[in-house]
């Protein structure tokens, strides 16, 4: 849109034009002594309105007059000129086509825009011979009518106690202070309460029905000022955190039936179990009866140790127990011997060694021909004779579960050389 009433010649700005306008305007350097003033006509402009920058007590016999949005007097930021010779019009890259500047140095800015808000520069050139020119430099910072504000949340209903929130007070603007009231009061003091820097936005740690709300914005600015509707934070009941008992802390493997409790009980939630991070699948064998809030597992195996979790839901949410990992009781499981060769020659050493799944360890102990030899997971005999022949037998018993079980094998050992030894009994 351009100027409303535009000077009999008006032109876009040219280099030629720009150093022209320099050269003109330029070189003069005695200092102004009227108090130039600038002043917004209305005081409160709205977007999309028109605001006049008057400019008061302007001195005699004038050159021309540049504006310039913000503070910088360079060409990027050269709005437009007045040239008192000739009444001419110049325009400069920040002209947005809005601007109007009147012979006497005031500026016309139509259909204002949030952008339009901030400093402006006048650049007042005296006229004068070329060395004894005069220039002032005057700025004015224009304000913009706040719009009326309103708060954002990041969640409008947390859960009491445990979540935080985070209220904005929009639109972002510079310029512009935040201010936050609560219960029709300002901010009390309490560190669940805490502002960014710039008061735009609002922290709340564990909102409780003390400081539920409502809260209201403000923003504010020299010339004006708006305040939001409010808004108040609709608390859901805090959930407590689940904790699972088990009747048998040491169950024994496919022997103990189980019981699972998800504490606390309340009709107010429903139950949901985790194996192994898992929702746990309806199945025959597992009975849950009392609304799922009790999980009954009628045997358990070494493999299904957990974790297991239970679940609390209410309509908004829910929330987990610790995990719980079962300390199954199994085995002894049957044995194995190492090493496994049976054949021997008189003289040498015999190490055996004996294992069993079972938990918690089994005890092991040797017999020789049915007779007890020792107790412990190794048996050694050095120097080894024919003397020792025979059944060897690992023995295991885990007293938890009261299982045993026993592995055995035939050593043989064949005569020193030179005695009878038997050719081909080397060991496999
Ligand atoms: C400057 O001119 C404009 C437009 O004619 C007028 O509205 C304004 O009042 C004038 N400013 C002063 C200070 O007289
Ligand atoms: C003001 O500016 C807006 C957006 O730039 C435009 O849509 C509108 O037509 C303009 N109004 C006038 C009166 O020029
Ligand atoms: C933020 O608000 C506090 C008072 O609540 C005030 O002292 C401070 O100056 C404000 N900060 C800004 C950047 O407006
Ligand atoms: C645990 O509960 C189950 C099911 O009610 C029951 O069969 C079992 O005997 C209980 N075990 C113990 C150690 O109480
Ligand atoms: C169940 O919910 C109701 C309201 O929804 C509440 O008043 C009551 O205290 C809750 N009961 C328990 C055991 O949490
Ligand atoms: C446990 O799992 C392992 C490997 O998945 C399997 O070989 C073994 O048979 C299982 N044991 C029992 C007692 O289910």
């Amino acid at each position: 849109m351009g100027p409303l009433s535009a000077p009999p010649c008006t032109q876009h700005i040219t280099w030629k034009g720009l150093l022209l306008t320099a050269s003109l305007l330029n070189f003069w350097n005695l200092p102004i002594t009227a108090q130039v003033t600038i002043e917004a006509l209305p005081p409160k402009v709205s977007e999309g309105k028109d605001v006049l920058l008057l400019v008061h007590n302007l001195p005699q016999n004038l050159a021309g007059y540049i504006w310039y949005k913000g503070q910088l007097m360079d060409l990027y930021h050269y709005i437009t000129s007045y040239v008192v010779d000739g009444q001419i019009n110049i325009y400069g890259p920040a002209y947005t086509g809005r601007e109007t500047v009147y012979s006497n140095a005031s500026l016309l800015i139509q259909n204002v825009t949030r952008e339009d808000a901030g400093s402006y520069t006048l650049h007042i050139i005296k006229r004068g011979d070329r060395t004894r020119g005069v220039t002032g430099y005057f700025t004015f910072n224009l304000y913009l009518e706040t719009p009326k504000p309103s708060i954002s949340s990041s969640n409008l209903n947390p859960r009491e106690a445990m979540e935080a929130v985070i209220l904005t007070c929009d639109p972002a603007a510079s310029d512009t202070s935040y201010l936050w009231w609560m219960n029709g009061q300002s901010l009390p003091m309490t560190h669940r309460l805490q502002l960014s820097k710039t008061n735009r936005t609002l922290f709340i740690f564990g909102v409780t029905k003390y400081i539920a709300g409502p809260y209201e914005c403000e923003i504010r600015n020299p010339v004006s000022a708006s305040h939001s509707d409010p808004v108040t934070l609709n608390l859901l009941l805090k959930l407590p955190k689940p904790y699972i008992t088990i009747n048998n802390s040491k169950p024994r493997e496919n022997k103990d039936v189980l019981a699972f409790t998800c504490e606390p009980k309340s009709e107010n939630y429903t139950y949901i179990w985790w194996l192994n991070g898992q929702s746990l699948p309806v199945s025959p064998r597992v009975k849950r009866p009392i609304e799922n809030r009790i999980l009954i597992l009628p045997s358990v195996t070494r493999n299904e140790t957990g974790p297991y979790e239970c679940e609390i839901r209410d309509r908004d949410g829910g929330m987990r127990s610790d995990p719980v990992t079962l300390n199954v009781l199994y085995g002894p499981d049957l044995p194995s011997i190492y090493p496994s060769f049976t054949y021997y020659r008189s003289g040498e050493n015999l190490y055996l060694s004996c294992f069993a799944e079972s938990n918690p360890p089994a005890e092991y102990f040797w017999t020789i021909n049915g007779k007890f030899q020792q107790s412990g997971q190794k048996l050694s005999i050095p120097q080894i004779t024919t003397k020792h022949r025979g059944l060897y037998t690992c023995s295991v018993r885990n007293s938890a579960t009261g299982k045993e079980s026993s592995k055995s094998m035939t050593v043989e050992v064949s005569a020193p050389s030179g005695i009878g030894r038997l050719p081909l009994l080397n060991p496999i």
